[in-house]
């Protein structure tokens, strides 16, 4: 079966593509899965260049969907042919967040699913939205559960009320669909015109080029009287301006560092506008439990921008760093 894995010290050269024999015979607990597809995430990205540093062999890549081909014996939950999808914390399976459940990370410090086959716990994986295809569900583990508890979980997210994402990326398209499909009202920013109007034939209120106006949280204020709820990816090149556009009393939620790990921003601000500002990682698999069924009640399906074969994932993490992407890029096998 084909296999990738992540040479030391990392950088695409050295996203290595193998041959090795096919995995046989899951522990009484285990579960043997045939994956199908994955997709990109900035996550991912960073493992592969060798800015997140790894294991040597390491198996990249958190996001996975296949089938079960055999169960252990001790196996209650899945049978031979089930759909499944991965999660990004094997080890969060409900509950309050805690360093032990969080510490183990698919990708990461974890073998993830560039690869056809393997064994996992029965625990760490869910049924995929019904009507799905591999591709689409292997979008879902990490950007899609970061925008559901983004909004929903940690945003208590309400038909009528605002929602404000930033860029195009994966998870930023995935909250627009999310927000959309709960009656919230969305506006955004991106850096491309052609983008802008994509944007705003999904519905969009009104989009902000971020690179145009620096000012866009302002904009975005002036425009709205506050947003209700902001899910800030830049980190440092925008939660000023994040912090800029939400409504009293609104919600930001800290999702990622597009634009640097480290930036200004005015204190008073926070306060005076009695700002709840929450910082996440991913989610837990009751979530992604909840997230499957929202899915299954409503009908939008994930914008998947480009697929790429196993062999290609070099390929198209180069297509990824130039940012041209809408949405999510897959690799299926
Ligand atoms: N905390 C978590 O649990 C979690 C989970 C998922 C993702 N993340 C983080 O969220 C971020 C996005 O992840 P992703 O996988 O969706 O990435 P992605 O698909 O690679 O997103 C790339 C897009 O982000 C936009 N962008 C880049 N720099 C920007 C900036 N300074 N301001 C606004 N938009 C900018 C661009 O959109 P335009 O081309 O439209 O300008 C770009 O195309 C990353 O930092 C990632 O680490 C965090």
């Amino acid at each position: 079966m084909k296999i990738v894995t992540i040479k030391n010290p990392g950088g695409f050269e050295n996203v290595i593509l193998s041959e090795i024999d096919n995995v046989v015979n899951p522990k009484p607990k285990e579960v043997l899965v045939r994956w199908h597809a994955t997709s990109l995430n900035f996550h991912d990205y960073l493992v592969a260049n060798g800015s997140i540093p790894v294991a040597d062999g390491r198996i990249p890549m958190s996001d996975g969907a296949g089938e079960v081909i055999t169960v252990g014996s001790d196996v209650t939950q899945w049978k031979t042919g089930d759909k499944v999808m991965s999660l990004f914390f094997p080890n969060w399976l409900e509950g309050k967040v805690s360093m032990a459940k969080t510490r183990v990370i698919s990708g990461e410090s974890f073998q993830g699913y560039a690869v056809e086959q393997s064994l996992i716990d029965e625990n760490s994986i869910t049924t995929i939205p019904e009507g799905f295809t591999f591709a689409e569900a292997a979008t879902l583990p990490c950007a899609a559960l970061t925008a559901w508890r983004g909004l929903f979980v940690e945003g208590n997210l309400q038909p009528g009320e605002s929602v404000l994402i930033e860029g195009t990326g994966g998870m930023s398209i995935f909250a627009l669909q999310l927000a959309k499909a709960a009656g919230a009202k969305v506006y955004a920013t991106t850096s491309s015109q052609e983008k802008a109007e994509r944007l705003k034939s999904m519905g969009t209120e009104a989009v902000v080029n971020y690179k145009e106006d620096p000012k866009w949280g302002k904009t975005l204020f002036k425009m709205t009287g506050g947003i209700d709820h902001v899910l800030d990816v830049g980190g440092g090149a925008t939660m000023q301006q994040s912090i800029e556009a939400v409504a009293i009393g609104g919600h930001i939620t800290s999702i990622g560092i597009l634009g640097g790990r480290k930036g200004e921003i005015t204190f008073p601000k926070l306060f005076f506008k009695h700002i709840r500002l929450t910082g996440i990682a991913v989610g837990s698999k009751a979530m992604q439990n909840d997230m499957i069924k929202a899915i299954n009640q409503s009908d939008w399906r994930p914008i998947i921008d480009k697929s790429f074969g196993l062999s290609e994932l070099a390929h198209a993490f180069s297509y990824q760093e130039t940012g041209k992407h809408f949405g999510k890029i897959v690799v299926e096998y």
